[in-house]
């Protein structure tokens, strides 16, 4: 049986999810919310110490501004109304990307950061405003100001998620199978699973049908 140490998932399909049921994108990603806080649980309940989750990609600036401001809102109202429960339970969140966000919920950012760095039950990777290419150039740049050899381990130890094992399993939903500029230095050898249910849709049932299933693979790292 495999350890399973971090589960990475890029939570597709809310647009989708809320046209399909609402007409509204923005309903579809209040629901996905829904979703968010199922899954960590189940994650909790199964004893995977990484969770990282991208909820804003580089990219999504492209969006309409009104989207844009409702998927900052709802992060604000999750913080506020979670983070202490969060906190209570051993959960230390993690924001991966550049934190460039309006000044109050930069702060909220900081602040549940701060607040909960020294859980160690669960992290939570949030991805915010995260590209991995960029990620990349950024390691690659910090290495040569500091005049230090670009090694495989050096990058690794410039990226947001220096410290934690890379994702051994990265789930993807909403129908789509690529990977949308997410953690591509750390999934060199994470399992890959594309579910077809919008994010919304996905159960803590569909969770661990993919869990057993990882726990069953021979994986091989390049051997044989
Ligand atoms: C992708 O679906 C999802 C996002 C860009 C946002 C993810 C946000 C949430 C799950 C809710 C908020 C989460 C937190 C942690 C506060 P999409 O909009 O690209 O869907 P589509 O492909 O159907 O258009």
């Amino acid at each position: 049986m495999n350890p399973l140490n971090h589960v990475a998932i890029i939570m597709d399909g809310n647009g989708r999810w809320g046209l399909k049921h609402t007409n509204s994108r923005n309903k579809g990603h209040r629901a996905g919310l829904n979703t968010v806080e199922k899954i960590i649980k189940t994650t909790i309940k199964n004893q995977i110490p990484y969770l990282t989750l991208f909820a804003f990609s580089t990219e999504n600036w492209k969006r309409p501004r009104s989207e844009i401001k409702y998927l900052f809102k709802l992060l604000e109202k999750f913080l506020k109304n979670k983070i202490t429960n969060l906190n209570k339970n051993d959960i230390k969140l993690k924001i991966i990307g550049e934190k460039n966000f309006p000044l109050k919920l930069n702060k909220l950012l900081k602040k549940s950061e701060l607040l909960t760095k020294n859980n160690s039950k669960l992290q939570i990777n949030l991805a915010l405003n995260y590209g991995s290419k960029k990620e990349i150039v950024n390691a690659i740049r910090t290495l040569n100001k500091n005049n230090k050899k670009i090694t495989e381990r050096n990058i690794s130890g410039e990226l947001y998620t220096k410290h934690i094992p890379d994702p051994d399993v990265l789930i993807r939903t909403g129908k789509t199978n690529r990977l949308s500029n997410f953690l591509l230095w750390q999934i060199s050898y994470s399992e890959i699973f594309f579910s077809n249910k919008f994010w919304p849709d996905f159960t803590e049932a569909d969770f661990i049908k993919i869990i057993n299933k990882y726990r069953k693979i021979k994986r091989n790292f390049g051997e044989i």
